[in-house]
């Protein structure tokens, strides 16, 4: 139930199972917000053709502007309803959906989406996830979901309920406990031209499966113009300094070991790139809750999911 002066109703983490996803849904068809888990991070969702409902995205994560949210859905059917797929949309969707790949298409001139939510865009982002909470979310209320990560901006995204719960103390929504996101790096966005295809945020689908399926090379990202904030320098940041690189740890360093490095924590002992991506926010989380006053990292080898690895670390060194 809604209730009293909290807008977002009583924050709380909850398990997620089928009572506590019930009330999700209530409360998502009322247009508050929840937190829900998918396989790259935990979102703040909200439905995405209320504009009040998405106002109160902003609100809760503190985003100063209005940058566009990614929306949710539960199969292609519902993606078709919002944005207009060409020949290498649909490739990929059937290739990587469910899964964490967001497409940047063409918006349906009448899809149902407040315009927040693409701000102002020609363009929508979205993604089918694999998550069975999110899809069952998705499904019970029939809904398509923004959702950003379920961070405060510029924080360390969540890969547990307890970042998200850390993150937004006071003003917390209800938060769906899944336990830690089994992927839990941000889903790989590409955007669809007419003349190609572009690599907005590198991720867990990796680019080399894309440009294989795709059968042609990316076009460039120029800097000029930068739509995606997981492309501003500095995002994702502890509130820490961030070393990079780092073979040994200094004095007063947080070490997070890689392999054979084996630091304060370790991200994988067995040098396991996805293993390290699954745990690299926890991670970095842990540092920042740490008594240590800056954070060092081991070197990533950078290929495959290593790529978006890399990239998340650059942006928190920055
Ligand atoms: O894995 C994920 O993608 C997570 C989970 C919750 O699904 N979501 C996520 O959302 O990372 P967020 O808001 O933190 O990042 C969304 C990114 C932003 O960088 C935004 O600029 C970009 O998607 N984006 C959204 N719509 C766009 C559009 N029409 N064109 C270009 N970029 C867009
Ligand atoms: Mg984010």
């Amino acid at each position: 139930m809604m209730t009293g002066s909290n807008p977002l109703g009583h924050g709380r983490v909850a398990k997620a199972e089928s009572a506590a996803i019930a009330e999700a849904v209530e409360r998502l068809r009322a247009g508050a917000v929840v937190a829900i888990p998918t396989e790259t991070v935990y979102g703040l969702a909200a439905d995405a053709s209320n504009a009040d409902a998405v106002a109160q995205i902003y609100r809760t994560k503190g985003r100063p502007d209005f940058n566009p949210l990614i929306v949710h859905v539960p199969d292609h059917a519902a993606a078709e309803r919002l944005a207009q797929f060409d020949d290498r949309a649909s490739k990929l969707a059937v290739r990587f959906w469910p899964g964490p790949l967001t497409l940047v298409l063409p918006l349906q001139p009448d899809a149902r989406v407040a315009k927040a939510v693409t701000a102002g865009l020609p363009t929508i982002a979205l993604r089918c996830p694999a998550h069975p909470v999110m899809q069952a979310v998705l499904k019970q209320s029939g809904l398509a979901l923004a959702a950003p990560s379920a961070n405060r901006s510029g924080g360390i995204s969540p890969t547990r309920a307890e970042h998200v719960a850390r993150s937004f103390g006071e003003a917390m929504p209800l938060v769906l406990d899944a336990g830690p996101c089994a992927t839990g790096l941000e889903s790989t966005i590409v955007a669809i031209r007419e003349n190609g295809w572009q690599l907005l945020r590198p991720g867990p689908v990796t680019a080399a499966e894309i440009e294989a399926l795709l059968d042609e090379p990316p076009l460039p990202v120029s800097d000029a113009k930068i739509e995606a904030p997981g492309q501003l320098a500095s995002h994702y940041a502890p509130s820490k300094p961030v070393r990079l690189n780092a073979r040994e740890a200094q004095s007063g360093e947080w070490h997070i070991g890689f392999g054979v490095v084996a630091g304060d924590d370790n991200l994988s002992p067995d040098g396991d790139l996805a293993e390290a991506a699954a745990r690299l926010f926890d991670a970095l989380h842990k540092g920042d809750a740490s008594k240590a006053t800056s954070i060092a990292v081991a070197p990533i080898p950078d290929e495959g999911i290593g790529v978006a690895i890399n990239d998340r670390l650059k942006r928190a060194a920055a």
